[in-house]
């Protein structure tokens, strides 16, 4: 049962989607009316916030989709690894790059330098969470970023845990037995 899975709900869904509008809000402002955006989900943990982000954005909004990995279970490999590319040409586009968590920072750090190598005419990234103490990339910061989170591992709302969790309409951790099999 879900319910005794979880530990505790630390951002609930009123929380999660009043700051998800807000963040839509100020990308809405920082851009031109006219700039066509070319929204570039990290696959899989930030569909759920691209989708729901996106429809708070009020410009020209076109989808990408790019899935690396740096991850296995609940411990970092240190490795990130192209499994899926983006389908379209980035050059001379304004991209957004939308991810789950910056944990390390290792994952967006390699995703931005692979996609400045395609010449778009800019690159920006937005992040649902932030592990600030985890971050090992000290140069690598999101633009705009919704929640900074304590080092915690955490799932719902696109966050996995061996690909479980992601549905949940919030951001919870797990009791501890949970990740004992
Ligand atoms: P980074 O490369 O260390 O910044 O890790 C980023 C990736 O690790 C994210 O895309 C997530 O998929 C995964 N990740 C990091 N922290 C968590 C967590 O607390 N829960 C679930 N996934 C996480
Ligand atoms: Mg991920």
């Amino acid at each position: 049962m879900l319910e005794n899975e979880i530990e505790e709900i630390l951002i609930d869904q009123e929380k999660l989607q009043a700051r998800i509008k807000a963040l839509g809000a100020e990308i809405t402002d920082y851009y031109d009316e006219d700039d066509e955006i070319v929204m570039v989900c990290i696959l899989r943990g930030g569909f759920v916030f691209m989708a729901d982000l996106a429809r708070y954005v009020e410009l020209p909004v076109v989808f990408d989709f790019m899935d690396v990995t740096s991850y296995e279970g609940a411990t970092s490999t240190g490795n990130v690894r192209i499994i899926k590319d983006l389908e379209e040409s980035i050059e001379n586009k304004d991209v957004l790059i939308i991810e789950d968590i910056i944990d390390t920072g290792k994952t967006l750090k390699h995703v931005v330098s692979i996609l400045e190598t395609r010449k778009p005419n800019s690159i920006k990234v937005c992040t649902l969470l932030d592990k600030p103490e985890r971050r090992t990339e000290k140069e690598l910061e999101s633009d705009w970023n919704g929640f900074e989170i304590p080092d915690e591992f955490v799932v719902g709302y696109g966050l996995d845990y061996n690909e479980r969790y992601r549905n949940l309409s919030y951001i919870c951790i797990l009791k501890p037995e949970v990740y004992q099999d």
